[in-house]
């Protein structure tokens, strides 16, 4: 596998249409260009090698840029075979310090096959969002573990997956869970994938939520979020889910919630967020209505089940880019879009989550990276939280950007909250 550089055509006008999208980002991104200033004065990542599988589009590559100007090599794949854009990963393979193998639209063989070349690298540092980069390194490059520092994830459904290989005692080096922390979690899956999936749909579709019902597959933070933009965009919305707590709180905050079976018929735009697999089944394609749109915000692309469906279709066309219909023995039209991947971030016009969201993302990313490479040793191997104080900082880098000013505890205050004797 080369890198993107070497295969693209017309590599030079990529570079710089891709050099464009990541300025653009870049200016958009306070807490990177904080951190990054600190990162090109100190050089704390120096002799470091990173390996990166994530999404390759501009805010990420402001990500790469940053910890190789922090003087770290860097060598990146993307996390999703849809997901990269092409002129973003040469404009970033033409960083002196990174490499880059992302390429929109490869096969499952050449997708494993650039996360290999990344790992030919031989990272000390990995940088995952999905965990598949950590999984490859387990599996087929256990000899490099006693070199890897540790790791970061980025996402809900790669900290299960490593949660799962930690309880199996599989998991041979220390990883943060960046996914959890408040300031990726909260921002990030909630208000980042709300805001994403609704303008990735919008835009892929030309069509409008006012007056439609939207299924929210799913009620955890990813859900939360795009049932409140959709409503905030006029939709009626339905929440399904399985966990009680969430399905009361949804049902509390003013939605209405039933099984899947029940929503299926009354739905015109479906978006699964749950991380967990056949949501959207054989059933349910059965009596949905002409027309209806079908959409994952989920990691994989498993929350729809396309196999039923291309079984059940007469015939698959493709009204639009980004979307293909299956179309029915009775006539009706269900609409895929992206394939079952990623919404907003798998089709033509997707731009993935707003710039700023992914700064706090990327802020605790490039933190939890400095933390690696500063403390390493004191993590054992296993799944770490993010340190409060890590979150902290990014939190404090932020508001000072945005000339957010907030109060300090007084020492009175201090001492009554860490004090259990005081009564009425
Ligand atoms: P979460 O764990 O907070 O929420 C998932 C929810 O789905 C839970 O409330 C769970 O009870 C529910 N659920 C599970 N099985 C279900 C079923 N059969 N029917 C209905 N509900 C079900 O996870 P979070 O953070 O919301 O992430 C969800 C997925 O989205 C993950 O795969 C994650 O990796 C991905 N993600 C995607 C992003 C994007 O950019 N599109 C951004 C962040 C996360």
């Amino acid at each position: 596998t080369a890198p993107i550089s070497e295969t693209l055509d017309d590599v030079e006008t990529a570079r710089q249409e891709g050099r464009r999208k990541i300025d653009w980002a870049r200016e958009h991104m306070p807490i990177m260009a904080s951190l990054r200033e600190d990162f090109q004065d100190e050089q704390p990542f120096a002799g470091e090698r990173i390996g990166m599988a994530m999404h390759v589009e501009a805010k990420t590559a402001v990500l790469a840029e940053t910890l190789a100007e922090g003087g770290a090599e860097v060598a990146i794949t993307g996390c999703n075979p849809l997901s990269t854009h092409d002129d973003v990963s040469a404009a970033l393979d033409a960083h002196g310090n990174v490499t880059s193998y992302a390429e929109r639209g490869v096969d499952d063989d050449e997708y494993y096959a650039a996360m290999e070349a990344v790992i030919e690298h031989e990272p000390t540092i990995t940088v995952d969002d999905g965990m598949d980069l950590i999984a490859a390194i387990h599996e087929d490059y256990p000899e490099l573990i006693d070199t890897i520092v540790g790791g970061c994830e980025e996402t809900t459904t790669g900290v299960h997956r490593l949660r799962a290989m930690d309880d199996d005692g599989a998991l041979e080096y220390p990883v943060f869970a960046v996914n959890d922390t408040p300031m990726k979690r909260l921002f990030d899956n909630v208000h980042g994938t709300g805001e994403s999936s609704l303008a990735s749909i919008a835009m892929t579709t030309n069509l409008s939520y006012a007056g439609k019902t939207v299924v929210v597959g799913g009620y955890g933070d990813c859900g939360r979020g795009v049932a409140k933009k959709a409503a905030g965009q006029n939709a009626r919305v339905i929440v399904t889910e399985v966990d009680a707590r969430r399905a009361l709180e949804a049902h509390m905050e003013g939605y209405e919630v039933m099984p899947m079976r029940e929503a299926a018929a009354e739905g015109d735009v479906f978006i699964t967020t749950t991380g967990n697999r056949d949501i959207i089944t054989e059933e349910d394609f059965e009596v949905m209505k002409d027309g209806v749109l079908l959409a994952n915000a989920g990691h994989f692309d498993v929350e729809i089940d396309l196999v039923a469906l291309e079984e059940m279709a007469e015939e698959v066309t493709e009204p639009r880019d980004g979307i293909e219909a299956y179309v029915m023995p009775d006539g009706r039209e269900l609409n895929v879009l992206a394939e079952g991947r990623l919404v907003n971030l798998a089709t033509p016009v997707a731009l993935g989550h707003p710039v700023e969201v992914m700064d706090q993302s990327f802020g605790v990313q490039a933190v939890c990276v400095r933390e690696l490479v500063e403390s390493g040793e004191e993590y054992a191997a296993g799944v770490h939280d993010v340190p409060d104080d890590l979150d902290r900082e990014v939190a404090e880098i932020k508001l000072a950007a945005e000339g957010v000013g907030f109060d300090d505890l007084s020492d009175a205050q201090r001492e009554y909250m860490g004090s259990w004797q005081h009564g009425t």
